[in-house]
């Protein structure tokens, strides 16, 4: 792991560059989290002396990152058996009551907005773009799946029928629900699986990953203070052995994971090998996501677009690019101009507020991105290498590859691999996307409407983003998750999410 100096240094000239479409305002403490505000916003910039006031507290923190124990199995059952004890009074806890701690949570993150900014650069890596950013999306997801659960828990349905009885619906927690998420956002992903699966009345065993526990230990503590009770939220930290302990375990009631495909379907044949009552999985997993800008996309802004969508986070987001099919015959000035967009990122120290690009998670992931490398530049035609200090950093590359079948895995880093396509041979673009199996996102940079409809009525693709990045979902605005390889659906931060976390029950009174 780099080794992140504890103090974010300011430089002279203190500019964030406005460049993500819907991150457009640097969010501050205060305007950004106005309480009635439930998804991204922001404020105007020049709004100077916030940002110096944040940033002044992040540099204040005195975060230490003290060493997490990992759970025995033992400890894991005990969490179980502790989740399952806690259900029944949580489960029929009003849903108004579940709501309002949600709420408490999204504030009490917001009022200590410059810790968790600190933990997510330390822990995590984070850019303060990035971490701003996460820190936004955490509390958003607090408070959409409060505002959805006050309406889908908060009363029954009545059914009326011609049979002089009375019917009603109501939705109910289904047990003990296992939340197994990613380091790529260890807040927000996080408390966006946890917030969901209390919302609907279930008890919790969060599992975070093994290289952020830290964030996760200090998001559970937020959650017991906002009124969460300590029966009904278990952290259990550790690596997949443990993940496995836990969805191998009779006593749950489901499970919600965020990560690989390999992963999620080892969940999948664990869980469907179990014998007793059958358990729901809500995976939401990777992708090899595709642009496709072809000749009458505005160069400037696809290589501004493209280069957000690969490169920045480091590439470590499931909805980066990764395969961007360009036209033949404005490839070559695309690509330069991509370049030249890239070699403007600044890679290095996440704490530094000039930094676009951090490190990635850890020396395996660097290994890994690494090996991939090497592997391209002799498969594949380099055209951009950017340069990257000593330490776990990645720099940004630029591949052309002669095919998309060259790029058979998702590589979760910051390379771009680039497919040069020619106008009539469209559909051979579409096929190749089919192809991979994946369909988490896709950007579409066109002027031509037909052409972006045809490709929008042909993939099958979760969020498709035209003429912008393709990163960076808003809550209750852009809902997220793909399909095939990609998850099971439904979609964070989308209308249908909090209902796959219960069950149904329909009472019938002869009255
Ligand atoms: N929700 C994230 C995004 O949209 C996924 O990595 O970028």
């Amino acid at each position: 792991r780099v080794p992140v100096p504890a103090l974010l240094k300011r430089p002279a000239d203190l500019i964030v560059r406005p460049d993500h479409a819907h991150h457009a305002k640097i969010p501050l403490p205060g305007d950004l989290f106005a309480p009635e505000r439930h998804n991204s916003g922001g404020i105007e910039f020049g709004e100077r002396a916030a940002l110096d006031r944040l940033l002044a507290d992040v540099k204040a923190e005195t975060t230490n990152l003290k060493p997490v124990t990992d759970a025995t199995p033992e400890q894991a059952g005990a969490a179980i058996a502790a989740a399952r004890a806690g259900f029944v009074a949580w489960s029929r806890t009003p849903a108004a009551t579940r709501a309002a701690a949600l709420e408490q949570a999204a504030h009490l993150l917001e009022s200590r907005s410059a810790h968790f900014i600190a933990l997510l650069q330390r822990e995590g890596g984070k850019t303060l773009d990035d971490a701003l950013s996460e820190l936004r999306e955490a509390a958003d997801f607090c408070r959409y799946y409060a505002a959805q659960g006050r309406k889908l828990f908060g009363s029954e349905v009545a059914m009326p029928g011609p049979t002089g009885e009375s019917n009603a619906l109501a939705m109910r927690g289904r047990g003990v629900f296992v939340a197994i998420s990613p380091w790529n956002f260890p807040l927000a992903i996080f408390l966006g699986q946890v917030a969901a699966a209390l919302m609907a009345g279930n008890s919790v065993v969060a599992k975070p990953a093994e290289q952020t526990p830290r964030i996760a230990r200090a998001a559970v503590a937020l959650l017991y203070e906002a009124g969460i009770p300590t029966s009904a939220l278990h952290l259990v930290t550790g690596d997949g052995r443990i993940g496995a302990v836990l969805t191998a375990h009779p006593d749950i009631a489901g499970v919600v994971f965020t990560g690989s495909t390999e992963v999620a379907r080892h969940i999948n044949r664990t869980l469907a090998a179990k014998d007793g009552p059958i358990v729901p999985l809500i995976a939401e997993t990777g992708g090899i996501n595709a642009m496709i800008a072809d000749a009458t996309a505005l160069p400037e802004q696809v290589a501004d677009d493209v280069v957000t969508s690969a490169f920045r986070s480091a590439g470590q987001r499931c909805s980066a690019l990764r395969l961007l099919f360009v036209q033949e015959d404005v490839a070559d000035r695309m690509i330069e101009m991509i370049a030249g967009a890239a070699r403007e990122l600044k890679i290095g120290d996440p704490s530094e507020v000039s930094t676009h690009v951090g490190p990635v998670i850890d020396a395996e992931a660097k290994q890994r991105l690494d090996t991939h490398i090497a592997r391209m530049k002799t498969e594949a035609r380099l055209h951009f290498a950017g340069a990257a200090p000593e330490g776990c950093f990645v720099a940004p590359h630029i591949f052309e590859l002669k095919d998309a079948g060259q790029l058979t895995e998702e590589v979760f880093g910051p390379i771009l691999h680039v497919v040069r396509y020619r106008a009539e041979t469209l559909a051979r673009v579409l096929q190749a996307i089919e192809r991979t199996g994946y369909g988490l996102t896709l950007g579409i940079h066109s002027r031509i409407d037909d052409t972006v409809e045809a490709i929008i009525d042909r993939v099958q693709v979760g969020n498709i983003y035209v003429n912008r990045n393709m990163i960076g979902a808003v809550v209750g605005v852009q809902p997220f998750g793909g399909n095939g390889l990609s998850g099971t659906g439904p979609k964070a931060g989308g209308p249908h999410y909090l209902a796959r976390f219960a069950t149904e029950q329909t009472v019938t009174i002869n009255t």
